[in-house]
């Protein structure tokens, strides 16, 4: 799709990917909605970027909130062709603890604010894309989850993480085959741990899947645990 004159948004864009995908969209030359629950730090990033960007301070899991942020970037801009899901947490805990069994009040934040709220982010989107012209392509917009590396291959401790991330590449495809009818796309990449500040060299493995696309960026010295196969290094949204 083409990303200038194109508006996006996307979530978790005070810190780390979100605000790093922000970047980038704003250099390539989009206008970028950046929500995230860090009023402060999302407005820094807002003001960094300039006019091409707008702070919209939110919690994904808040139904009306986001719908409410959704509305406002629709007022300012008329239309939305892409979102990009980058909102999450972590939070490592065994099953069974040196204190008792898992936290589940832990485990279900964790599902909440990653697979909830991507999901919240995904319908809301999408219904705010299929309102918009198709373009010559019959494209609509594209939704980008981001799911881990630990969606397929978690950890101990990872149990409510992992959970939370399979659920985000699980959700991939169907929403892909029910949103293509509308000129929507819908992929999810999952990468592995990555700094996401300090510019490690990755490489992306890829694994495509009719109607979907799942990503998945390694880290170098780690190939050989890619999903499907490796590519040279890409920024992900170019990729996808
Ligand atoms: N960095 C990694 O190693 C790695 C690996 C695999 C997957 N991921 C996934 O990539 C995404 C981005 O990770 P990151 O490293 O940039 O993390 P990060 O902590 O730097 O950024 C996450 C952002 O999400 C925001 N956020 C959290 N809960 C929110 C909510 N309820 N509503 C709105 N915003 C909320 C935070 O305020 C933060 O700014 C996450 O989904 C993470 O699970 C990261």
């Amino acid at each position: 799709m083409r990303i200038d004159d194109r508006t996006f948004l996307v979530t978790g864009a005070g810190s780390g990917l979100g605000a790093a995908t922000a970047g980038l969209l704003v250099a390539a030359g989009a206008r970028v909605a950046l929500l995230d629950l860090q009023a402060d730090a999302v407005q820094a990033q807002a003001e960094r970027l300039g006019d091409q960007a707008l702070a919209l301070p939110v919690d994904v899991t808040d139904a009306g909130a986001l719908s409410a942020a959704i509305d406002s970037l629709m007022e300012r801009w008329g239309s939305l062709q892409g979102a990009i899901n980058c909102a999450g947490i972590v939070g490592g805990a065994r099953i069974l603890g040196r204190n008792g069994p898992h936290d589940l009040a832990a485990f279900a934040r964790i599902v909440t604010v990653n697979l909830v709220g991507s999901f919240n982010v995904l319908r809301l989107a999408a219904a705010a894309m299929a309102q918009g012209e198709a373009d010559e392509g019959g494209e609509r917009g594209v939704i980008v989850n981001t799911a881990s590396i630990a969606a397929f291959d978690g950890q101990i401790g990872q149990a409510a993480y992992a959970a939370s991330k399979g659920g985000v590449a699980s959700l991939t495809l169907p929403a892909a085959r029910e949103l293509a009818g509308q000129g929507i796309r819908v992929m999810t990449i999952a990468p592995s741990a990555s700094c996401t500040s300090c510019g490690m060299p990755s490489s992306i493995g890829v694994s495509k899947m009719p109607g979907a696309i799942v990503i998945t960026r390694m880290p170098l010295l780690d190939r050989s645990r890619a999903i499907g196969k490796v590519m040279p290094a890409t920024p992900a949204f170019e990729a996808a």
